[in-house]
């Protein structure tokens, strides 16, 4: 083992990454307290930091006889139980069969494991013995014999540790979870900021960042997905952390449900973090034997500022989250029908699109909503999955072949969560939806949540949706999920098994999710939830890309995307080039600002091209060319915000550097012009300043010091929502043979 260390003699754990570095101790009654999490310390135990002091109205264990000094309640803890002297937010709770609640935890013995833990129906990042290292520390509960085994990740060279738990009923009888945290971060007294990411339906991941305040403060969903609102991923970190400097901490839950991250800074100014799955509707019954397993959150650490943090991530998810090979193969840029027709259209008129999208130089159509059952609104059809020949004359298989006769790839749009009531599955089988007894239903677009916890059904579904898969040997698939769960109630589970539901749902999506990929290896398979709603980690394991937010506007998007980077890789967001006035906000931009945009995500469109003009088209026969050509940048490459939308309401600017730094892309979009307008510098950033660059477009030839540090100006006056796009190439010294210009 070369990153994980226990000393016998202090009981100290140490976990080690390329630069961070994370101890915890066994101390007093088995109580495992968290020592330190931050840049490497060497060969220091942090453990000296700890001082113990009689704290008025914070209690000692029994155990700790005449020694008053000894407190749960402000010690800081690797996972703490309850009702145990301990006041403040906290990892487990659960209830035993007489009604008692106290769960109080104490170390048992640990295990290492060369390469990564793996989780049983759960994403999870993956690594083998090069990459990655186990840490397994047990701890139990003695009066119910529950058995806690704390799981840690070390990922190395990616600078990534990861957390689980795995709860192990030991005893006779049957405990009920009420709340099982997957893990809890505790900070001495610390002067910290939270950023998090909210919004809504069309307003996905915008940024908000806040001093930490006394009390008890959550990010949170219990809409049974990730949710529009908040995102699992939130960051710690210090007040004068900016994106180049500081101390910063990232946490990532890998989890497509109901989650909670509470933070709560308490009487002695410590800070405490705890993440998982929201305990509201939640319990959970672990019978003699049963084992429950929360899901794993990824955290990061770096002390140079929320940039780096970013590309910690983007590298982790990259090389050990998601599965497709598309995560670096070249895609296939796509044109999705639903902007162009929505519900409207035959066989022809996706034909013709699919026509004008080959001849502009696009590589695969999307069908879209609308192909099955009678889907001619969004009122029914959705659970019968199969082909509507009114809208397909000829059925889908004669289409696609059409179309792959152009040589286009053919992708689809599903839904195999959901049932319209206006359906035949709904009418042969109403008991397989999510319902409250006696209750009228809450509807949402019309359509309710199957009861995707019963297997049959998750069973019945997908064989319905691979059928038309195989018929038409689809080549992409988008999994769309259109309403928040609600009516949470399973008839087939037992009333005390009720808390169970919205977890179950996860796991039951996750399953379809497996088999989908399973059965087709080579799929690229993109995950939606009307738009952004289940933008997490967890969607990641199963899909290389997710439709980023059903706002196309490309001055929205600014910071949308720019909110989503924060945590997730650029190549993962789905973003399209839509028509103008664009159909969310009416606001008209120019296509190349619209295609600047897009391509700083998983590139397409999403428009009528048959309505194109000759002059649009050629435009955008160039945009899908010059994309080609930085996809490996956009994929592989390292991805620099160079301005916050948020606070610049004059352009937003981005950059990629490719890994070797031989290749950098500036782009971005000049929000407003003004009359006599300031000079915008912009600062790039990741290059060799020994190296000089060729900027592709002029010529001109810089040093990497001097486009880091001197600058380069932005254009001047070119209007409103102007694109802005720089490219500069690493050149040879021995190629400078006097035939470029050197800016002096
Ligand atoms: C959701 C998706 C859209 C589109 C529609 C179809 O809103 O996010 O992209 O697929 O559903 O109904």
């Amino acid at each position: 083992m070369k990153y994980i260390t226990f000393n016998e003699e202090s009981k100290v754990f140490t976990l080690r990454t390329k630069y961070s570095m994370y101890q915890m101790q066994v101390r007093d009654y088995g109580t495992l307290v968290h020592v330190y999490y931050g840049e490497n310390i060497g060969d220091t135990e942090a453990a000296y930091r700890i001082i113990c002091l009689d704290r008025g109205f914070s209690g000692n264990p029994y155990e700790a006889g005449e020694d008053r000094t000894f407190s749960l309640d402000v010690l800081p803890q690797e996972y703490s139980g309850y009702g145990n002297g301990d006041y403040r937010i906290n990892a487990l709770e659960m209830v035993h069969e007489d009604g008692s609640d106290a769960t109080h935890l104490r170390y048992e013995s640990y295990r290492m494991m060369e390469g990564k833990y793996s989780l049983d129906r759960l994403p999870a990042m993956y690594g083998s013995a090069d990459e990655a290292e186990t840490l397994e520390i047990t701890l139990y509960d003695r009066i119910t014999s529950l058995k806690v085994h704390l799981l840690y990740g070390v990922f190395h060279d990616l600078d990534i540790i990861t957390r689980a738990v795995r709860i192990e009923n030991k005893g006779e009888k049957t405990v009920t979870i009420q709340r099982a945290m997957s893990m809890e971060m505790d900070y001495p007294s610390r002067h910290m900021d939270l950023i998090h990411f909210y919004g809504r339906h069309s307003m996905e991941r915008l940024t908000e960042r806040m001093p930490l305040c006394h009390g008890v403060q959550s990010i949170e969903s219990k809409r049974g997905m990730s949710s529009h609102q908040h995102n699992p991923f939130v960051i710690l970190c210090d007040r004068m952390t900016s994106e180049k400097h500081g101390d910063c901490y990232g946490f990532a839950l890998a989890y497509s449900g109901n989650f909670r991250c509470e933070i709560e800074v308490d009487q002695m100014e410590q800070t405490r973090l705890v993440m998982g799955i929201h305990p509201y509707h939640f319990s959970y019954r672990l019978k003699k034997g049963d084992v429950f397993e929360a899901p794993e959150v990824i955290m990061a650490y770096t002390r140079k500022g929320i940039g780096r943090l970013s590309r910690i991530y983007h590298d982790a998810y990259r090389s050990n989250l998601i599965r497709s090979k598309y995560v670096t193969a070249p895609r296939p840029v796509l044109v999705n029908n639903w902007e162009a027709t929505y519900f409207d259209f035959n066989e022809e008129k996706l034909y013709n699109i699919a026509k004008a999208a080959k001849d502009i130089g696009l590589d695969m159509f999307v069908l879209d909503d609308g192909w099955f059952g009678k889907r001619n609104t969004d009122y029914s059809g959705l659970g019968d999955w199969v082909v509507n020949e009114d809208k397909i004359k000829g059925g889908l298989p004669k289409l696609v072949k059409r179309i792959k006769a152009l040589g286009m790839k053919f992708g689809i749009w599903i839904e195999p969560e959901m049932v319209s009531e206006d359906s035949d599955l709904y009418r042969s089988h109403p008991d397989w939806t999510l319902r409250i007894p006696q209750r009228s239903m809450t509807r949402s677009r019309h359509q309710l949540n199957l009861d995707i916890t019963r297997k049959e059904v998750r069973d019945y579904v997908m064989q319905q949706i691979f059928r038309v898969l195989d018929s038409c040997e689809a080549d992409y698939v988008k999994w769309d999920m259109n309403r928040s769960v609600a009516n949470v109630y399973s008839s087939a589970l037992p009333p005390e098994r009720q808390g169970e539901v919205f977890h179950r749902y996860v796991l039951g999506v996750y399953e379809m999710m497996e088999q989908l990929v399973t059965r087709y290896p080579d799929l690229l398979f993109e995950n939606c939830c009307g738009g952004g709603g289940r933008f997490d980690a967890g969607m990641l394991y199963y899909s290389p890309q997710i439709w980023c937010s059903d706002n196309t506007d490309a001055i929205d998007r600014l910071k949308i995307q720019y909110g989503t980077s924060f945590g997730y890789p650029i190549s993962t967001m789905g973003a399209h080039v839509s028509v103008c006035p664009n159909h969310q906000t009416g606001r008209t931009t120019p296509l190349e600002t619209r295609a600047v945009v897009a391509s700083a995500g998983t590139f397409g469109y999403e428009l009528d091209l048959e309505h194109l003009t000759e002059e649009e088209k050629e435009i955008a026969r160039k945009q899908i060319q010059e994309y080609k050509k930085i996809e490996h940048l956009i994929q592989t490459g390292d991805y620099f915000r160079l301005s916050d939308p948020f606070h610049n309401h004059d352009y937003v600017i981005w950059q990629f550097v490719s890994k070797d730094k031989k290749q950098t892309v500036v782009n971005g979009v000049q929000l407003r012009n003004e009359p006599n307008p300031h000079i915008h510098l912009i600062y790039l950033e990741g290059l060799d300043g020994q190296a000089h660059y060729k900027d592709v477009q002029t010529g001109a030839v810089y040093t990497g010091a001097a486009l880091m540090n001197a600058g380069i100006p932005l254009p001047v006056g070119a209007g409103d929502y102007q694109p802005i796009q720089f490219q500069f190439q690493m050149i040879e010294d021995t190629d400078n043979d006097g035939a470029v210009t050197v800016r002096k």
